[in-house]
């Protein structure tokens, strides 16, 4: 069975860009595969987190992972740092990365600009997420479209690695939602919704209740038409009808035929009555989750377990090849 791998950060709060652009395809293609599920606190902290608030969103956002309905049964929920492999397998592979190669990525370039010091593992970050998919050989990544840049990479390291040392890593495929990959913030629909934004009316957090979604989607930006135009739509508008799509599963021409000139105003309604649906069943279970006592760390517990004996394989087989000591 192919294996899928995929990761989140354990920082600010999740949001329906993460859930649309990823988390709702996890949980839809998991029993298609060997699945395993990520929280990457290693990549987290590198931007500083304050520690005891890290510690427990890490817990929370595993609460989340099983909300929207990863099967802990089926799929293994992991964090990064509880698997020590993620870290030594990042290593080796920095060794065969090229510096000019990191210095390339848009993330990079964005986040650095933002720090009055780069903390060398801001470079590093895409290669550890080239380590986190290859120790598993994941055939298949579901992620959003920012992370496609990632991937891309994560495949030049492997193909540079496998050239170098001979054939070791499965090339790992980017698999993208049709339909919210790319999910913009309400307020700024230019830029990407983002768990870091600060702005109280960029995001909707998946824990929002239902009077604080409406009153984000009704403030949302739009354009100066007055109603849905779909030959004129701005990015907000386009952005808002994505959204209804994407948690509504409505296929384009009945949206088309659906919104086409309706007003704003009753659009946003219909908009955040749709993601309100989607959300309350989630926030529901969330809430049973968090309050059985020892759940997730149990769930997190059993699935290193599960997965550690195929990280401490391949990089048994990383060392062989590339002449490092193994014992045997
Ligand atoms: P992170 O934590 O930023 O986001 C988690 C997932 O959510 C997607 N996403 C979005 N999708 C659509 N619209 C948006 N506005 C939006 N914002 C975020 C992201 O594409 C991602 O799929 N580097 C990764 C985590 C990672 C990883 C990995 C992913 C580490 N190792 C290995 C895949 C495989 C990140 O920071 O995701």
């Amino acid at each position: 069975m192919k294996r899928v791998f995929s990761g989140i950060q354990p920082t600010g709060s999740p949001h329906i860009g993460n859930y649309l652009g990823a988390l709702k395809n996890w949980a839809k293609i998991q029993y298609d595969y060997e699945s395993i599920y990520c929280i990457v606190d290693l990549h987290a902290v590198t931007i500083y987190q304050e520690p005891k608030e890290l510690r427990q969103k890490i817990e929370e956002l595993a609460g989340m992972l099983l909300a929207i309905g990863i099967d802990p049964t089926h799929s293994s929920l992991v964090v990064q740092s509880a698997i020590p492999q993620h870290a030594e397998l990042a290593w080796m592979l920095t060794c065969v990365t090229p510096v000019g190669w990191l210095e390339r990525m848009t993330q990079y370039k964005a986040k650095s600009a933002a720090q009055e010091t780069i903390g060398d593992g801001l470079l590093q970050y895409p290669v550890l997420m080239a380590a986190d998919i290859l120790l598993y050989n994941a055939a298949i990544v579901p992620v959003g479209d920012d992370q496609s840049q990632h991937l891309e990479l994560a495949r030049d390291i492997a193909g540079r690695f496998n050239s170098l040392y001979g054939e070791t890593f499965v090339m790992p495929a980017t698999h993208l939602p049709s339909v919210g990959a790319r999910v913009m913030g309400l307020d700024e629909p230019d830029k990407k919704m983002s768990k870091s934004a600060t702005g109280s009316g960029h995001a909707v957090s998946l824990l929002d209740p239902p009077e604080v979604i409406r009153k984000k989607i009704m403030r949302a930006t739009t354009d100066s038409n007055p109603a849905v135009d779909f030959e004129t739509m701005g990015a907000g508008v386009q952005n808002l009808l994505t959204i209804y799509q994407a948690f509504t599963g409505a296929l384009d021409v009945d949206v088309r035929a659906h919104f086409s000139g309706m007003r704003y105003g009753d659009l946003k309604k219909q908009v955040a009555e749709a993601v309100v649906a989607a959300l309350s069943p989630i926030q529901e279970r969330y809430k049973q989750i968090m309050d059985e006592t020892g759940y997730v760390a149990k769930v997190l517990d059993e699935g290193a377990k599960r997965i550690t004996p195929i990280a401490a394989e391949t990089v048994e087989v990383v060392k062989k090849a590339m002449g490092l000591y193994t014992a045997s």
